[in-house]
């Protein structure tokens, strides 16, 4: 297989270990095991640690621990374990995913601007990608009208992401129907990339039901990354029909084989504690929105955003003369801020904001932003008008 370059993935990798300031960060602020400890009762710590270090280090149960996909499962509708296959992070679940239900020649609508992977890997595979488009003049709103004008009677699948990485933009109850409906019809399959799953943002919009729930064509992917603050797990899953899981799983035989076993059963416990991990993130979420909210308003002649209406990632527009890649690499280089080039998504003029931060680190990587902003500005950067 023959793929593009991930280009946010490249970009990352260059500084997310060096800068002081990653608020480009698409995830929460991370949770230690001593944090998954204390949302266990006092009394009970001692014995799910002991429990932890005399685990044996063999091999896992292939498709995740049956404890990890039950309780899993329990968050859908109408799904036991067989509906759920434990995968390397929500990467490995799309990957398989779509080398499981595409051939080449196939015709596939996925949404963009998106995390990449969503159509380099059916345009790698050889389908024909139709991009249902977000757009700035829209206020970032999916446009259903035009969803159904790209779904033809050829189409096997339509990704959708929602909450949405970079915009922040949801589809309602109403839309999620929709779109099942409108798969339906033409015979296709709708994979929805639920990566941002229980990340609501305050006045931001409720979240639709999963994907899964919808019926056989839906099919649901979840991770530990995003709104458990735990990437460094890898572990995400696919939820869908049972025949559809056991084609995945004899794909991922030939992958990564099964979960790491510490990281199987510390996921249990993050799962099993979702409503205390959820409230801890919320917080973070909450200070962080006001924070910008405010600098947004403070630096109103020279940024502005659409917030978030759900998860943690907002495109921000700047108004200078200077692409979006230079300024991301001047603001990691000079100022230790890391926020991604709107460019690796298609927006020229923007950054990503991520607002899962440390709060205290996350306002600091803003008035840094400010700063570097008028410095540009103070050595004759053009404003766009
Ligand atoms: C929309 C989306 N899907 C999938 C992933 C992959 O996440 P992970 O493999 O860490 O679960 C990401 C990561 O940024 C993402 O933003």
């Amino acid at each position: 297989m023959k793929i593009e370059t991930f280009a946010l993935e490249r970009w990352m990798t260059t500084y997310e270990m060096h800068v002081k300031y990653d608020i480009a960060e698409s995830g929460i602020l991370p949770l230690t095991v001593n944090d998954l400890l204390q949302f266990e009762p006092p009394e009970k710590r001692d014995e799910i640690l002991q429990r932890l270090l005399e685990m044996p280090l063999g091999y896992s149960e292939a498709p995740g621990s049956l404890e990890l996909r039950s309780l899993l499962a329990a968050t859908y509708d109408n799904c036991g374990p067989q509906n759920i296959l434990i995968t390397t992070g929500a990467i490995e679940a799309n990957f398989l995913l779509f080398n499981t239900l595409l051939d080449p020649g196939d015709h596939v609508v996925a949404v963009y601007p998106a995390y990449q992977q969503l159509y380099s890997v059916p345009r790698a595979i050889g389908c024909e990608v139709s991009l249902w488009k977000l757009r700035p003049e829209n206020g970032f709103r999916y446009d259903l009208d035009e969803l159904e004008r790209l779904v033809t009677q050829q189409t096997r699948l339509i990704v959708i992401n929602t909450p949405h990485n970079p915009t922040g933009a949801m589809l309602s109850t109403a839309d999620v129907r929709r779109i099942y409906a409108l798969a339906e019809s033409v015979g296709a399959k709708v994979l929805g990339d639920e990566a941002y799953r229980w990340l609501t943002v305050p006045g931001g919009d409720d979240f639709a039901p999963p994907m899964v729930n919808q019926g056989p064509a839906g099919i649901s992917v979840g991770t530990l990354s995003k709104p458990f603050g735990l990437p460094g797990l890898r572990i995400g899953w696919i939820a869908g029909p049972a025949d559809l899981i056991a084609q995945c799983w004899a794909m991922r035989d030939y992958v990564s084989l099964s979960p790491g076993k510490l990281n199987d059963a510390l996921a249990v416990l993050a799962v099993k504690r979702r409503e205390r991990v959820v409230e801890r993130n919320h917080a973070i979420i909450s200070q962080n929105l006001a924070c910008a909210t405010a600098w947004m308003a403070q630096h109103a002649d020279i940024v502005s955003w659409i917030p978030p209406r759900g998860g943690l990632l907002a495109l921000l527009r700047y108004n200078l003369d200077i692409p979006s890649l230079e300024l991301a690499n001047k603001l990691a280089e000079e100022y230790s801020v890391m926020l991604a080039p709107g460019s690796a998504f298609g927006f020229e003029y923007h950054l990503r904001l991520g607002i899962g931060q440390n709060p205290t680190v996350f306002a600091a990587g803003l008035e840094r932003t400010a700063k570097c902003l008028a410095e540009l500005q103070a050595s004759g950067v053009r404003r766009l008008s």
